[in-house]
């Protein structure tokens, strides 16, 4: 897999450095709070994983599945939520965690539809950024990496569903992706 494609755009050792960073800024930040981590499936998966292992905290996990791409690497504009949270986050600190964002649908959708539960706070954690593709302003509490405007593989991001298990992120340089 590996083969196909050229250098890493950020490597597993950038990716350990920088979780490592926003696990401690996270833990400093939530400290006597009753955080409740939230996945924002399928994209959050890797980096969700090892963001929660860098936060020492003791905290709740949860999840939620969207879906806005329907397998085409351009937005369809639209975000839907596939799967609920299992949890009542009225009264708690709630942490979105992101793989990317990119035109902000996504986020200020989730933003919008979780708030009206009433969490005590809303923040986001996103591991990229596209600032080139945004539409929606959506403030994003904390960023791993600032990223072009290209499309990118691996670490749970996903072309056609595929691609996820890349153990390192990528650019998939066939992929059109200016508008
Ligand atoms: P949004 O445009 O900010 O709503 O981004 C929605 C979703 O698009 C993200 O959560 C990703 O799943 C997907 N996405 C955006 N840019 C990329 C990319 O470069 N590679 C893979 N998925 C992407
Ligand atoms: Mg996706």
């Amino acid at each position: 897999m590996d083969r196909m494609f050229g250098r890493p755009i950020v490597t597993q050792e950038q990716m350990r450095m920088r979780i490592r960073e926003l696990g401690r800024q996270i833990t400093m930040d939530y400290a006597g709070k009753d955080l409740i981590l939230v996945g924002v499936l399928k994209g959050a998966y890797a980096f969700y994983a090892d963001l929660a292992r860098a936060i020492r905290i003791p905290m709740r996990v949860d999840f939620l599945v969207v879906a806005s791409y329907a397998g085409k690497p351009k937005s369809s504009g639209k975000v839907k939520m596939v799967t609920d949270l299992t949890e009542d986050i009225a009264g708690l600190d709630v942490l979105l965690v992101e793989d990317i964002v990119d035109s902000g649908l996504t986020a200020q959708y989730l933003i919008n539809t979780l708030h009206k539960r009433n969490p005590k706070s809303i923040k986001i954690c996103s591991l990229l950024s596209k600032p080139e593709r945004r539409e929606k302003h959506v403030p994003i509490d904390y960023v791993g990496f600032e990223i072009p405007n290209k499309y990118v593989v691996g670490y749970g991001l996903d072309y056609q569903q595929k691609y996820r298990n890349l153990p390192y992120l990528a650019v998939l340089d066939t992929v059109d992706d200016d508008g």
